[in-house]
């Protein structure tokens, strides 16, 4: 169902590499939802994912960039607003990506090459896009800025390894830079905190199909889908969350208010007597 949310919006989204990325559902909710807008992603992406597709979908332009590159990302925004003609209302930055996490280097032995890599493109990026953006005047009073977060920024979970690093970085990104842009042309940065999801990114970390069933068993309301999550950043990205600025939301299902819940513990306690 579609309520019109985005009707005379203007975008960019930064991240769809397939079906089952969010962004991709992201796109396809905007594009639903009356918005037009620009994709983005590596042209390495370009190449092995299908973004094609969600392209001729959304009857959206495809602009590559390395997120890492500031004149990447100078290029994409002013070209997003000569193809939409004018300013944007919305940017979704959906990227991460740990080769510390690929390549099974642990926490207490980080190749810091990788754990460079892993803050530029995580984190940094989300800074740089945005500094990007505010230079070129490139977004609308009340725009809105989300980036996709997840739990370990906060607490420690297993493997996440230097990712969780990048994520408490990139939710600071949204509180600092959220006061600077808030303050002088009311646009809204925030991050959404989603439940852990079948993604590409996602399948990366190691042991990603036990950590979904705990937080299901742990949520009572079960995982946030991607689909979910895509319907809460057309939300963000609507008027109908003015006033909602440099705040980390979490989308999932009550995960991270929970210690115990009955489900996770009589999966425990079956392990126990397995023993
Ligand atoms: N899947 C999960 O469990 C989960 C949970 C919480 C948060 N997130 C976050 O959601 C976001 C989207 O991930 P996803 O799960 O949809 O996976 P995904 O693999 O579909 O998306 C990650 C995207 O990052 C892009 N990317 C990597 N390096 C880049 C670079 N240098 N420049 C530009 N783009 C680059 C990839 O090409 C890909 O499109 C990420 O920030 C991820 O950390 C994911």
């Amino acid at each position: 169902m579609s309520y019109n949310l985005l009707k005379g919006k203007k975008g960019i989204i930064f991240g769809a590499l397939d079906e089952q990325s969010i962004a991709w559902n992201v796109a396809v909710k905007a594009f639903e939802e009356g918005a037009v807008f620009t994709l983005s992603n590596t042209p390495l992406a370009l190449r092995f994912g299908n973004l094609r597709d969600l392209s001729a979908q959304c009857n959206a332009e495809i602009i590559p960039a390395d997120a890492t590159s500031v004149s990447d990302l100078e290029q994409v925004i002013s070209r997003s607003m000569e193809v939409l003609g004018g300013k944007v209302d919305f940017i979704l930055h959906s990227i991460g990506m740990s080769l510390n996490v690929r390549k099974s280097r642990e926490y207490d032995d980080l190749d810091y090459d990788f754990y460079r890599k892993t803050i530029d493109i995580s984190a940094m990026s989300f800074h740089k896009m945005i500094q990007v953006a505010k230079k070129l005047d490139a977004i609308s009073e009340w725009g809105s800025i989300v980036a996709l977060s997840y739990i370990a920024a906060q607490r420690t979970l297993y493997r996440y390894n230097d990712m969780a690093d990048a994520k408490a970085m990139l939710e600071s990104i949204a509180r600092s830079f959220g006061y600077i842009y808030g303050r002088e042309k009311n646009v809204r940065i925030n991050t959404i905190s989603q439940s852990p999801t079948r993604t590409t990114a996602g399948s990366g970390v190691k042991g990603i199909d036990a950590l979904i069933d705990f937080t299901e068993r742990m949520s009572p309301l079960g995982n946030a889908t991607a689909r979910e999550c895509a319907d809460f950043c057309i939300v963000l990205f609507s008027d109908l969350s003015r006033k909602v600025t440099m705040q980390n939301i979490f989308h999932d299902g009550g995960f991270s208010s929970m210690g115990m819940s009955l489900k996770a513990m009589t999966q425990y306690k079956k392990s126990l007597e397995d023993e």
